[in-house]
């Protein structure tokens, strides 16, 4: 195995794994996934070969958007466990050679958090410490559009909910029991600095920060454009990428040590383009390790509209895209490379085929075409399976706030219920939360699971992809080996080849004299390659394939069949 330099930054040659706990594995028999449910799930991770783990909220939260809305940074929500079962999950992770990443949701704490409480009284010295707003000016407070901006929550309605009993209103970007922590505030950062050192302290290995980029906002808050037709404004420049964002986390390294510590971070980012993500992840600063942009994963839906604006892909553009960040970062910024996490649908029903014929194929093919990219991969649980989306069929089969919201505002506003059940079918959070499957009869709880488990489970599911060499589960196993091993895999410089070709993905990876080249057919037909677009093929050896039985030549390529080559 080559080895890594001593400075370079360790997670350039890791794979992240993400548990979402609610739907992971569940203990206790309530239906919820817990901490001791992750606990004994570790040797299944450790077989896949990940390097760190990267948990969802376990904190103490009223779950109103499922542990994204804190109310005790310091403690364990009793559905998932305790701290001293975090504590052991933490060192069984590190007695199998893998590091824990928290959740890091700072933009925002729950309602029910001290900090809230006691700023809700106008004379307490924690009221700058949230944004309280007397109504717009010439409007009684309470009034319809008296809102001090005009700003759309993310998950549908008014940013700003009044409160009766001081006569102002609070500013909340998710739901109204999200309030947002004021950034400006010295003491707001240090507690939050505070917490973070508590949690190093603890065994954490970093953070994975949640909506990072909003905490710093144009001040004064100011409206934002609105487009046609739509009541409030959903303008991103006007809450993300504040002035202080580069100050914000510049200090936050110096005061967590998170350089010196060589902890793992990665900030959640909206509305983020190349040029910022380079500076926030640039080498010669301590800044983020890298960032999680948005980009490619919204080209399926109606450019300048909501995520339930649905457009088929073009993968044109897709392919263009990744490279666009892939020489955008360059050698001087980072990249993470993901499909899935708990917010997005399943990657092989979104930009695969999930039909029985084709899904196993193209689950393998979407890997081998993201995990060779240039950055860090993430693996999101089940992906590993290439699990399929949930299939719901009914408004109320969906437990997710910002899809049960979207139901009832869209229909309130005249969308006919098909469309929006249509649209919630494609992109609804919930599809990736049902519960991983384990065996063929679920296996993840012994009580009624808090969402029903996938109708595919019975073929997918992680007993019976372990027993098959060619399943979707053994193909992430060796492409995440494939990274350990090698060098071009981490360093290779990017390069993608028929840029405009619908059908093939193709790319190199180039370090010294060693090339891997990369050829995917993208579609469930047969697909023909332009020979003369690709590198020579006559020094090279084939190191994986999405298909069991690949052809000697590569001029036609099966449905949903790649390669992967090593040239030297
Ligand atoms: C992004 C998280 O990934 C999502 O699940 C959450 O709802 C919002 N941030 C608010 O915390």
């Amino acid at each position: 195995m080559a080895l890594v330099s001593e400075t370079d930054p360790w997670w350039k040659s890791a794979v992240v794994y993400q548990i979402y706990p609610r739907s992971f594995a569940d203990s206790d028999g309530d239906g919820v996934g817990d901490l001791r449910g992750a606990i004994g799930k570790l040797d299944y991770l450790k077989g896949l070969g990940v390097d760190v783990v990267w948990l969802s909220p376990v904190y103490r939260s009223p779950m109103d958007d499922n542990g994204y809305d804190i109310a005790d940074y310091r403690d364990v929500d009793p559905l998932f466990g305790t701290l001293d079962d975090l504590d052991e999950l933490i060192a069984g992770l590190h007695a199998r050679g893998m590091k824990l990443v928290m959740d890091l949701v700072v933009n925002h704490t729950s309602d029910e958090h001290a900090w809230f409480q006691e700023s809700r009284d106008p004379s307490s010295v924690k009221r700058d410490w949230y944004f309280w707003r007397p109504a717009r000016e010439g409007f009684e407070p309470g009034a319809q559009g008296a809102e001090p901006t005009n700003w759309a929550s993310f998950f549908g309605g008014p940013a700003w909910t009044y409160d009766e009993a001081s006569g102002e209103y609070f500013l909340h970007l998710f739901s109204p029991k999200q309030p947002d922590l004021n950034w400006e505030n010295p003491e707001v950062r240090a507690a939050v600095y505070d917490m973070m050192r508590w949690w190093v302290d603890r065994g954490v290995d970093g953070f994975r920060m949640d909506v990072i980029n909003l905490i710093s906002k144009p001040i004064p808050l100011t409206d934002g454009a609105v487009a046609p037709g739509q009541p409030l404004s959903y303008d991103v420049s006007q809450v993300a990428n504040g002035p202080r964002m580069i100050e914000f986390l510049e200090e936050m390294n110096r005061e967590v040590g998170i350089g010196e510590r060589r902890l793992f971070t990665v900030g959640e980012m909206i509305a983020v383009d190349v040029d910022r993500a380079r500076e926030y992840t640039s080498q010669h600063h301590d800044r983020l390790g890298m960032v999680f942009t948005f980009e490619h994963v919204t080209l399926d839906q109606e450019p300048g509209g909501m995520k339930w604006d649905l457009k088929p892909l073009s993968l044109p553009d897709l392919k263009r895209t990744m490279a666009r960040w892939q020489k955008g970062l360059g050698t001087e910024g980072w990249n993470s490379l993901y499909f899935e996490n708990h917010d997005q649908p399943r990657v092989v029903s979104r930009y695969g085929d999930d039909s029985p014929e084709h899904r196993v194929a193209s689950a393998k093919t979407l890997a081998t075409v993201l995990h060779l990219h240039r950055g860090t991969p993430y693996v999101y649980e089940g992906q590993e399976l290439g699990m399929i989306n949930a299939g719901f069929t009914t408004a109320g089969d969906y437990r997710d706030i910002e899809s049960r919201n979207f139901y009832t505002i869209a229909t309130g506003q005249g969308v006919p219920a098909e469309r929006a059940l249509a649209a919630l079918a494609a992109k609804s959070r919930d599809n990736a939360r049902t519960p991983m499957p384990w065996t063929p009869e679920g296996g993840f709880t012994t009580g009624t699971p808090w969402l029903p488990y996938n109708a595919a489970a019975p073929e997918i599911n992680v007993e019976a992809e372990l027993a098959d060499e060619d399943s979707v589960y053994h193909h992430y196993r060796r492409l995440i080996a494939l990274r350990h091993e090698l060098e071009v895999v981490r360093e290779g410089r990017f390069e993608l080849l028929l840029p405009d070709d619908e059908r093939i993905w193709a790319f190199t990876r180039t370090l010294r004299d060693e090339q891997l080249m990369v050829i995917a057919n993208m579609t469930s037909q047969v697909a023909g390659v332009p020979m003369g677009s690709i590198p020579s093929l006559e020094r090279a050896e084939l190191v994986l394939t999405s298909l069991p039985a690949a052809a000697d030549d590569v001029q036609t390529l099966e449905p949903w069949e790649s390669r992967v080559y090593r040239i030297r």
